[in-house]
């Protein structure tokens, strides 16, 4: 245990796996250990020239003056130059005059896709490319241009992409609003952001029903008078009302246009996209990023993390509503030149095989989901993996949430079939691109660990005052200077920009997380620090106590909260879901309170252990905590509870005050 005077928190979790990159895995790696510590050495002698040398990877029309100009906490990367990143995603891949390596991507698979109800669709480097002009066409048509924002309200389907590259390549700022948020969300998203267009669909599939996003839209509109048009994509051809003046069919727009457009130099500042953070409590924040430090970011990352591949198959689970949809499903594998799946509905419709058999019948290579979704698999057995040959994997990723220790060993064992490297990668909606993550050929892995920080990124674990922690202290997460892919600001909000970000810990960013770094320098991320249970004076981490109820093999998913306790200032509250199979009792809560006391100490030895058949999620899959604070604290809870996935789930906790 240790703790020091202005730490946050304290770390009392050890664990011992190593895995080290296999001899076969090392030897096909796209980066190695000389190349990495090059890099490293590079970016610490000159940070500057090194993101310009990651820059030249890409197009750029006219070159900037200067790389980064940094006003603190303002910045400008890449000043002066202008570029296109659905350019760099599409006709960068198509134009021969490029050379052999570019240029030969036209009959290449970008995406491929599979709807819930079993649909499936190719879309070559060239099919895609023309689908994003014409697309741009049309919307141009309806006079979108650089400078204004659309709304996308999409399922995930190879629109969604569509979309996105068109606004894009028009210079349309976009704001993607994930299909399951409601009518009231998206109005206040598109009230905030200024929207004057929505692109959406008559439907999505969803567990076999249909998700009514027109509706949504028709509703939200209505409070949103800004929105002048809305563009509607035929999914699910069930009947939807329709405003002929202000409603038009993506396949009427589309109808007449050119598959030639031509991609305008936009400023590497030019706004790309606001996407907006759940977050889990207050008001949505509109997070902000621009084109040309963005795209430098999400390019290297997606190299270097994921180990691309010519002939990989790429497969991140996320919906383009949340930032990894943004980076790792569309604009990052895109700009790599790879193959990238998409799925459209939920992983156990019709059976919770869906998503090994789209592995298997697609030979994924690359898988990347998060640990919400692990946990998931685990809780519904080895038998339906099994089921599947998952052979063609060769790599994990897991992002999101920390991943327990015992559920990464699961993934990497089950999933990955012991040969698979997971990696664990650290980042944030604001942070754009992947920062603390391993690199797969490289680095020796620890379960639950994110490694260490990719070149380029000066992460740190401080105290209060900004001083770094020692080994195993726990404190602040923060980086200390600034990176491409960083959010600019918080849309109509620069006041929150800074004091959210900028001013916690004197000069350096706040992530808002808690960590420690072990001897080795590797990063272990306890959570967030509003998660903090203070108990007797011990700050303890929930993600720590956490991973050890689920290091028991009965346990599933365990969320821990801390509730008012007279004697020791807060008590522990752990709300645990169980595998299949497995029936909760006295017993076995009597049984997990004492294994917690043996993995770390009674200190964290839960006072109460409730059973759940499952955990209040946002609809990004994070525990929501607060909610679970109050239930533990008052017996009900009356917050905001908009961001939640499933009500009833709260309802059967016992939990809402409108039951
Ligand atoms: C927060 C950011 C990054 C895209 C998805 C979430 C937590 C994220 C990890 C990880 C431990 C992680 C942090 C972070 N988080 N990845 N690998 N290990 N914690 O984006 O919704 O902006 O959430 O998610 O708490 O601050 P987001």
């Amino acid at each position: 245990m240790s703790g020091a005077p202005g730490s946050p928190i304290d770390s009392v979790l050890r664990e011992a796996r190593r895995f080290p990159p296999s001899d076969e895995f090392r030897a096909g790696a796209r980066l190695g250990s000389d190349e990495l510590e090059r890099l490293y050495a590079q970016a610490e002698r000159d940070p500057d020239g090194f993101w310009a040398d990651r820059a030249r990877e890409l197009h750029w029309f006219t070159p900037w003056q200067q790389v980064l100009d940094w006003q603190p906490p303002w910045a400008r990367w890449f000043v002066g130059a202008t570029t296109n990143l659905a350019w760099n995603c599409l006709d960068r891949h198509l134009d021969t005059r490029l050379g052999a390596r570019l240029g030969a991507r036209g009959d290449k698979a970008a995406i491929v896709w599979e709807g819930e109800p079993g649909d499936r669709r190719t879309l070559s480097y060239r099919e895609l490319h023309a689908e994003v002009c014409r697309f741009a066409n049309g919307l141009a048509s309806l006079g979108v241009t650089s400078g204004d924002c659309v709304m996308i309200y999409l399922p995930l389907v190879p629109e969604a992409a569509i979309a996105m590259l068109a606004c894009a390549r028009l210079g349309a700022t976009h704001s993607v609003v994930f299909g399951g948020f409601s009518a009231e969300a998206l109005r206040d998203r598109a009230l905030d952001a200024g929207a004057r267009l929505v692109i959406t669909a008559d439907g999505g599939w969803r567990r076999g029903k249909i998700v009514p996003l027109k509706e949504n839209v028709d509703r939200a509109v209505a409070g949103a008078p800004g929105i002048e048009r809305v563009v509607v994509l035929r999914r699910t051809g069930h009947e939807i009302a329709f405003a002929p003046e202000r409603d038009v069919w993506w396949h009427d727009l589309v109808a007449g246009a050119s598959e030639q457009h031509d991609a305008p130099a936009l400023d590497a500042e030019h706004p790309l996209f606001i996407l907006y953070t759940s977050g889990t409590t207050g008001k949505p924040k509109g997070i902000v990023h621009t084109t040309g430090g963005y795209m430098v970011g999400v390019h290297a990352t997606t190299r270097w993390v994921f180990d691309l591949r010519e002939d990989d198959v790429y497969w991140c689970t996320a919906d383009v509503g949340w930032v990894t949809g943004h980076s790792y499903v569309v604009y990052g594998p895109l700009l790599a030149g790879a193959t990238t799946v998409m799925y459209e509905g939920a992983p156990d419709f019709p059976e919770p095989d869906r998503l090994w058999r789209v592995v298997a019948e697609h030979g994924v290579t690359i898988f990347y989901t998060a640990p919400t979704a692990i946990r998931a698999f685990v809780k519904w057995g080895e038998a339906w993996p099994a089921r599947h040959k998952l052979s063609s994997l060769r790599l994990l990723g897991s992002v999101g949430e920390p991943i327990n220790p015992e559920a990464w060993i699961w993934y990497h064992r089950v999933i990955g079939g012991g040969r698979c490297p997971v990696v664990d990668t650290w980042w944030q909606t604001e942070t754009g691109s992947i920062l603390i993550a391993p690199l797969p050929g490289v680095t020796t892995l620890k379960p639950g660990s994110c490694t260490r920080a990719l070149p380029g990124i000066a992460a740190d674990v401080v105290h209060k005052d900004g001083t770094s922690c020692g080994p195993d202290q726990g404190g602040y997460l923060v980086i200390r200077r600034p990176w491409p892919s960083m959010l600019r600001t918080v849309h109509g909000d620069p006041e929150r920009y800074v004091s959210q970000y900028w001013s916690e810990i004197d000069g350096v960013y706040f992530a808002g997380d808690g960590a420690r770094r072990d001897a080795d320098g590797y990063f272990w991320v306890m959570g967030r620090v509003d998660d903090v249970i203070n108990v007797a004076g011990h700050r303890l981490g929930t993600m720590e106590i956490e991973s050890a109820l689920v290091s028991h093999p009965a346990v599933a998913e365990a969320a821990v909260v801390g509730r008012p306790d007279e004697l020791k200032g807060q008590g522990i509250v752990a709300f645990v879901t169980v595998k299949s199979g497995v029936v909760s009792s006295p017993a076995l809560g009597a049984e997990l309170r004492a294994h917690v006391t043996q993995e770390i100490g009674a200190l964290a030895r839960p006072d109460e252990i409730r059973f759940a058949d499952a955990l209040p999620k946002t609809r990004s899959g994070k525990i929501m905590r607060r909610l679970l604070k109050e239930l533990a604290a008052t017996g009900a809870v009356t917050g905001d509870v908009t961001t939640l996935e499933d009500l009833a789930v709260l309802l059967r906790l016992g939990g809402t005050d409108d039951e």
